[in-house]
């Protein structure tokens, strides 16, 4: 517990009074007597911002995750002084703000509190550094939840914990390691009912407290910077994470093949390592769609460099492997090896382009290679100098993705395992060290290898992954969760860690398949592919230390499950697809926690392993050794067990049958799920028609399937279809409407539905008024029929 003279010991001032108040449009000053300055700026009714400066004047506003498009407009921004408070007032939420301590608190329109100032904003003067420790703090109430903040290995529901944001490479973490590579300064509040969220836009390294140190406080303060953070109201939590990625951006659509399987080793080499991994996938008829090729593949690890011995003519082992659908994905990491006879290392430094310490030398650091220089990726000369890097792999080579690693950035054999703090960054014009810089250096640079890639790639889709990221990353690349570990927690981890990347802004993520540190059993390589296959991204990768960790690596078994379920992803590639789109266009998290799916259900504020892939699937991870099923919680509603069929009531816990071959997952009823036939690889063979898996539903359930030519641009000028299904389910009668937009003509002409628990025998159909014959439509073989593509309303009637 912190007493008043704890808080005046450590130094911790508070503003006092406020003396006066000034508007300029939708940014409001408040001045308080000391000096202190706190500005609010309404950006949309549900969307406040507030700064703090103790020096009168606010620092250069500048922000690396905020994206330029973000959407901003309010309805009403009304400000009533009061004797003892402002009121600012927006269509959605009233701030108040006392006069006698600036203190702050925010609330709905009914009254209901939201967010409120517990010690409010208060700091420490930092004389080692210069500037303050600023800090923020807030009441709790019990019952209060959160989630968010990245890639934090633990629990899922954030309360009681305390985490910080610096990134760092992490070699095989476990549980409850802090911090890990990546920074989203973003957590969602779930209080009484009511989601809000806030962003602490502060790239210094962070810290929350969730009412670890003092029960009903939460609490974030920074080493340096301002307290700039973002309030967000809810009271969805859908309404609150799609604000904030509007705000730090979402990403471009990704060609359809990069959501197929992708295989990694570190490393395959040399080439004939790479073909023959490639053609096995082919003989073995497991799909995939894309090989990593790590460090290896490098001369002396110098990036965009190619080991001559090991791969003598890679643009023709790039063709060759293209023939077969296989793209080569290569990485590239920041370290740029000391080496005077080495291009990209003489330009960067003709150019000025490394990283400079305080007092003028080379920032030094042992990475791979040996000793490196490191690019300044915050200048944005270095950025672009860096983007051309990338002609000769791409365009000429034939690379198609690039990952990026190592970009927290890491430095080998210091014990911090990063930069000094001296080091000096040009931060876009507003020069600073790396204590500022540290926790955007990784986005930046896969920001400039995203500008890169798609330079050279265009007119098609860049592919990128990183390692490091900073809220707004999500604009530039995909993501993985680092060195995770071939055991059982890790697979728990796995399940933990997506879903919370995906509720923070990052939903195109995935886990080394497997684990990248040491060996799984072929049973853990098993429970983990079968969840693998619904993350966003999905690659096997592993060290190569130990062992082999391709799918047929294990035994007969464990092939055939891996194939099974990658081939159910590849069929469920338009619905992975379409939930793809909901996120690059609504930022809609591709996979939700179960509190997403029905926060005001209080039995799923803490749950882990079960999560809603889509909008319409629920899958339940096996993360269990040795079991044959495990107790589950089903959300709310109806669901049909996609094994059997069988349809259970959710609501409740209930014990699910998982033999090694089969996960648990069931359909929402109601839903149209599409699907596409099974493919080696993305574009192997035209879709000539559409499946649509319909489950029945006493009531009505929209569906939507998103599609384009799967890659290029041309969707941004209108060609891309959706089809907007209604599902209309009565005792005798199922009605399935269908409105169409969009001017991408598939290749397909025909759809087929398949009936899933239809209680009534068909005995008439109906498409747009009139009446087909079902022989027509029906084949005997499944209980499904086939429609041409156009049509706005199909009506299966029973006996009446
Ligand atoms: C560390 C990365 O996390 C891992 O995925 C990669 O294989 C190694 N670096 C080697 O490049």
């Amino acid at each position: 517990m912190i007493t008043n003279t704890q808080l005046e010991y450590r130094g911790n001032q508070f503003p006092n009074a406020i003396k006066s108040f000034e508007q300029t449009i939708n940014n409001l000053f408040f001045t308080a007597e000391n000096g202190v300055v706190l500005c609010v700026t309404v950006l949309r009714d549900s969307l406040l911002r507030f700064r703090f400066t103790t020096e009168g004047v606010f620092e250069n506003d500048f922000s690396y995750a905020i994206d330029e498009e973000s959407i901003h407009g309010y309805n009403k921004l009304e400000v009533v002084d009061d004797t003892y408070k402002y009121t600012i007032i927006t269509n959605k939420v009233k701030c108040i703000i006392n006069k006698a301590d600036m203190r702050v608190g925010i609330y709905d329109l009914e009254g209901n509190s939201i967010l409120e100032d517990e010690l409010g904003f208060h700091w420490e003067e930092n004389y080692e550094y210069g500037g303050n420790i600023v800090k923020m703090s807030k009441s709790t109430v019990d019952g209060e939840s959160f989630y968010g903040l990245g890639d934090k290995p633990t629990h899922f529901n954030l309360k009681g914990k305390r985490v910080s944001n610096w990134n760092t490479d992490e070699y095989a973490y476990n549980t409850d390691r802090d911090p890990l590579y990546k920074t989203v300064p973003f957590y969602v509040g779930l209080r009484k009912g009511i989601a809000y969220g806030v962003f602490f836009d502060n790239t210094f390294r962070t810290y929350f407290d969730f009412c670890q140190e003092r029960r009903n406080v939460t609490s974030f303060w920074a080493d340096g910077g301002e307290m700039n953070y973002y309030f967000f109201y809810g009271p969805e939590m859908q309404q609150v994470v799609s604000v904030y990625t509007d705000l730090t951006g979402k990403p471009e659509l990704p060609p359809l093949w990069a959501l197929g399987y992708h295989q990694c080793k570190w490393s395959y080499y040399p080439e004939a390592k790479v073909r023959d991994t490639a053609a096995k996938f082919r003989e073995l008829q497991i799909p995939c769609d894309a090989i990593y090729l790590d460090i290896d593949y490098m001369e002396g690890f110098r990036c965009f460099t190619w080991n001559k011995n090991y791969f003598p003519d890679p643009k023709k082992m790039v063709a060759d492997l293209m023939e077969d659908g296989i793209k080569t994905i290569v990485i590239i990491d920041p370290g740029i090896k000391v080496d005077p006879e080495y291009s990209v290392f003489q330009e960067a430094l003709e150019n000025d382009y490394f990283c400079h310490r305080a007092d003028g030398p080379y920032m030094r650091g042992k990475v791979w290679p040996g000793r490196c220089y490191f690019p300044d990726f915050t200048n944005p000369e270095v950025r672009e100098w860096w983007t051309d890097l990338f002609e000769e792999l791409i365009e000429d080579i034939g690379v198609k993705g690039v990952w990026n690693d190592m970009n927290e950035p890491a430095v080998m054999e210091v014990p911090t395992k990063t930069f000094p703090l001296d080091v000096r960054h040009d931060y876009d014009g507003n020069p600073c060290s790396h204590r500022k810089a540290h926790n955007v250096y990784g986005m930046q640079m896969s920001r400039a290898t995203y500008e890169g890639v798609k330079k050279f790639a265009y007119p098609k889709r860049p592919f990128v992954i990183t390692r490091a990221a900073y809220s707004g990353t999500q604009r530039f690349t995909s993501f993985w969760t680092g060195d995770n570990v071939a055991n059982w927690e890790h697979l728990w981890l796995a399940t933990v860690q997506v879903q919370r990347m995906c509720i923070s802004g990052m939903s195109f993520v995935g886990t080394d398949i497997g684990g990248f540190a040491e060996q799984p059993t072929g049973e853990l390589y098993a429970r983990w592919i079968q969840l693998g296959v619904f993350h966003p991204f999905c690659r096997t990768h592993s060290s190569g230390d130990h062992g082999e960790q391709e799918p047929w690596s294990f035994d007969e078994d464990v092939l055939n499950i891996s194939r099974k379920y990658i081939e159910l992803r590849y069929t469920l590639l338009p619905y992975l697809y379409t939930a793809f789109w909901r996120y690059a266009t609504e930022g809609e998290p591709i996979i939700k926690p179960l509190v997403y799916f029905d926060q005001t259900d209080v039995q799923t504020h803490y749950r882990t392993d079960e999560f809603i892939f889509g909008r319409k699937i629920l899958v339940c991870p096996i993360l269990e050794f040795n079991v044959q099923g495990r107790r589950m919680y089903v959300p709310r509603g109806k669901w049909f067990n996609y094994w059997t069929d069988e349809v259970v009531t959710g609501g409740r816990e209930m014990w699910v049958e998982a033999p090694l071959h089969i996960m648990p997952m069931f359909i929402k009823e109601g839903a149209i799920i599409p699907r596409y036939p099974v493919q080696q690889y993305v574009g192997e063979k035209t879709i000539d028609e559409l499946t649509l898996d319909v489950y029945y539903k006493l009531g009505e359930e929209k569906s939507l399937v998103y599609e384009d030519a799967q890659d290029g641009y041309d969707y941004t000028k209108g060609r891309y279809s959706i089809m907007n299904f209604k599902l209309i389910g009565k005792k005798d009668e199922l009605v399935i409407q269908q409105h169409h937009e969009g001017k991408f003509d598939t290749d397909y002409n025909d759809l087929k539905f398949r009936l899933h628990g239809v209680p009534f025998e068909i005995t008439k159909v109906f498409i747009d008024n009139e009446e087909v014959s079902l022989k027509d439509l029906t084949s005997d073989s499944e209980n499904a029929i086939k429609v041409n593509k156009i049509f706005s309303d199909i009506r299966l009637v029973g006996n009446k």
